[in-house]
């Protein structure tokens, strides 16, 4: 199985962290997400102790809550003492409402609305992560009528390709994200920064893309950053003291995906970083990591229920479900793979048939997997399950068709519980007037 906490129990189903997915299926009804508490908490714990070995006591891990955004997960993080990434006011929100200590918060975005950075200095938003220049000028003025100094760290591009797939590649000097180091952008940007009397520039970000495998990625980031700041220590006397290498470490979708020791890369760009700074005389900074994907992926998974096989002779075959790119847009999106079973019957070794398993919304693109192999006596009724859906999928999920989202069912110690309900048809109309 593509993660150790995926099993087939004694009844030959499959089971997500020791419990039985097809009694969840019963219990909490299709199309729903499940998501594995104790396996979040496990990841978090991972890049806390790596960071901490590798690059010093002040360094910790930020959960990019984009990956997936409800309150639940935030006391979770909280509990965990996670540090977050947020990336809209309405992630902001959530965090609040899920009583979130708000100073461990960074806030990204490239277009930050007035009402945006307002918003996020009145609830002590801890780090703004600047994009752009018009931004620099807001929150200072915000900053200046609260009469405070807002610490930020400024994104930028240090014209790195992750040789992942273009959509999510955002390190890259065209990027619409941060400003760049190799057109004076970045430097422009510093010595603003350093201008602005109620701002504090504590440090650099960047972020080089998602699902990243190529250990090699952050080490070049790390060196081309750190020359970055021993220039602005050079020219303009500018100390940074945090550095944050983005997100990005990549998970396992199929069983021919690699296993990246996360860990152990962490602990490589640790020695590059210390190195790298004692080179250049900079002081070791506290780093940051904003991991989503790795920590919450393959906590997750999406049982849905099987209602129809179309079989079209010479052609193709259909398994519809009674979820599709509403729950799950990646495969419409991007392609992405999935490793799809049927839940009460994993291991069956009856003959197989190669199908696409497609959704029911009333667009040909709703597929969530195409060229899977699934028993060609699958039927209505059976349990389906696609792996490792923790990211990406409710935070992307929409009300396409009217189709109202599934919940989030978590488990944690063998119980299972709701951290977020089902939506009713209400809940799709609550706006409409
Ligand atoms: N930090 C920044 C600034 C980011 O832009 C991202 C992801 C992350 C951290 C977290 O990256 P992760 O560890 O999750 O790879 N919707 C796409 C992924 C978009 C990622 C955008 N930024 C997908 O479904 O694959």
């Amino acid at each position: 199985m593509i993660c150790n906490n995926l099993s087939i129990n004694e009844a030959g189903h499959l089971t997500l962290g020791g419990q039985d997915t097809v009694e969840l299926a019963r219990r909490y009804g299709t199309p729903l997400y499940l998501m594995d508490e104790d396996r979040i908490r496990e990841r978090c714990r991972m890049y806390k102790k790596a960071m901490r070995e590798a690059f010093g006591a002040k360094s910790s891990p930020l959960y990019a809550s984009k990956a997936a955004s409800f309150k639940q997960l935030y006391r979770i993080m909280k509990e965990e003492e996670m540090g977050i990434d947020v990336v809209s006011a309405g992630e902001i929100y959530t965090a609040v409402a899920a009583q979130f200590p708000l100073e461990r918060a960074y806030f990204h975005s490239n277009n930050k609305t007035d009402a945006d950075v307002a918003y996020a200095i009145e609830h002590g938003i801890g780090y703004f992560v600047v994009d752009n220049r018009e931004e620099l000028d807001v929150i200072d003025v915000v900053a200046r009528e609260k009469g405070i100094r807002q610490k930020i760290l400024l994104r930028i591009t240090p014209g790195i390709d992750p040789h992942t797939y273009a959509a999510v590649a955002t390190g890259k000097v065209d990027s619409k994200f941060g400003s760049a180091i190799e057109t004076g952008q970045a430097e422009e940007m510093t010595v603003l920064a350093l201008s602005k009397e109620n701002i504090s520039l504590v440090g650099y970000h960047c972020h080089v893309g998602s699902q990243v495998f190529d250990s090699d990625v952050f080490l070049r980031a790390t060196a081309i950053m750190l020359d970055f700041a021993a220039k602005m220590k050079a020219l303009h006397g500018y100390e940074m003291e945090e550095l944050d290498l983005g997100g990005g470490y990549g998970v396992r979708y199929l069983d021919e995906h690699p296993e990246i020791d996360i860990a152990a890369n962490i602990f490589q760009v640790g020695i590059a970083v210390k190195a790298h700074c004692e080179a250049l005389g900079l002081p070791m900074p506290a780093v940051r990591m904003e991991p989503g994907r790795s920590i919450v992926a393959d906590a997750g998974m999406t049982l849905y229920n099987v209602g129809t096989v179309k079989r079209i002779p010479g052609y193709k075959n259909y398994v519809s479900v009674d979820g599709g790119m509403t729950d799950n847009p990646r495969f419409a999106l991007y392609h992405s793979s999935y490793t799809v079973l049927l839940a009460d019957r994993p291991e069956s070794d009856a003959p197989k048939f190669r199908c696409s398993v497609v959704g029911r919304c009333c667009e040909s693109g709703d597929i969530l997997q195409e060229d899977v192999s699934l028993p060609e006596d699958v039927q209505r009724g059976e349990i389906l399950a696609v792996l490792t859906t923790g990211a990406y999928n409710y935070s992307m999920a929409s009300n396409y068709n009217r189709i109202p989202r599934p919940p989030v069912v978590m488990l944690r110690g063998g119980e299972s519980y709701v951290a977020v309900k089902r939506e009713t048809f209400e809940d799709v109309c609550a706006n409409d007037i």
